[in-house]
């Protein structure tokens, strides 16, 4: 039997209510069961200062070391004025630091994004595929689980109801484990 993959979730957003992280619960409760998703949340990592970099605190510490733990990576973004909002960017900044401990390196790596707006974060995504080509993360490219409208598509408890919505997810989830299975070989 294969080995249960650790795939490692978190949101560009810090709000309670995020739909991005409401995402990324729905994504755990439709993975399939070989699969385990934990979902980490970005808040309280600091602003980063490299005058500061070899002094980790505790926080990116953990998420350094979930990273590396992880077969994969998920991760759920809102779109902040056409780009990565900055509290992932400074995360994803933070765990990258010092030079050459870039724990990101050769993981596969999956995106999904939700927007009260119509083109449901996707200039997000696109920005954050650059960043990847330098952290030498391996994304996949399909479906693109982009998720406009977002008021519409999860109730008020926050539970993505949108069956569309749960299929692409599902799909997405799915070719992620599927590339992460490959690239082990
Ligand atoms: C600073 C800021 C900038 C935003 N810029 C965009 C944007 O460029 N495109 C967009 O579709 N929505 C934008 N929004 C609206 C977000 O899509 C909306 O707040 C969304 O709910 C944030 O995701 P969350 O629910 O996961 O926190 C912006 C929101 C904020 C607070």
């Amino acid at each position: 039997m294969e080995t249960k993959l650790k795939i490692l979730g978190f949101a560009g957003s810090l709000r309670i209510a995020s739909y991005n992280k409401s995402l990324l619960r729905a994504a755990a409760n439709l993975m399939q069961e070989d699969t385990n998703l934990e979902i980490f949340d970005i808040y309280g990592i600091p602003a980063f200062n490299q005058d500061t970099e070899n002094n980790m605190p505790e926080k990116v510490k953990d998420f350094k070391s979930k990273i590396r733990e992880a077969d994969a990576i998920l991760i759920a973004t809102p779109e902040y004025n056409y780009s990565v909002p900055g509290v992932l960017k400074n995360a994803i900044d933070f765990a990258t630091r010092p030079y050459g401990d870039n724990p990101f390196n050769e993981k596969p790596v999956a995106i999904m994004s939700a927007s009260v707006g119509m083109l449901g974060g996707a200039r997000a995504q696109y920005h954050l595929r650059q960043i990847f080509v330098y952290l030498n993360m391996h994304p996949i490219n399909g479906p693109e689980v982009i998720v406009p409208f977002a008021q519409n598509k999860f109730d008020t408890s926050g539970n993505l109801v949108d069956e569309n919505t749960q299929m692409f997810v599902r799909q997405l989830l799915q070719n992620l484990v599927n590339w992460t299975r490959k690239l082990k070989q």
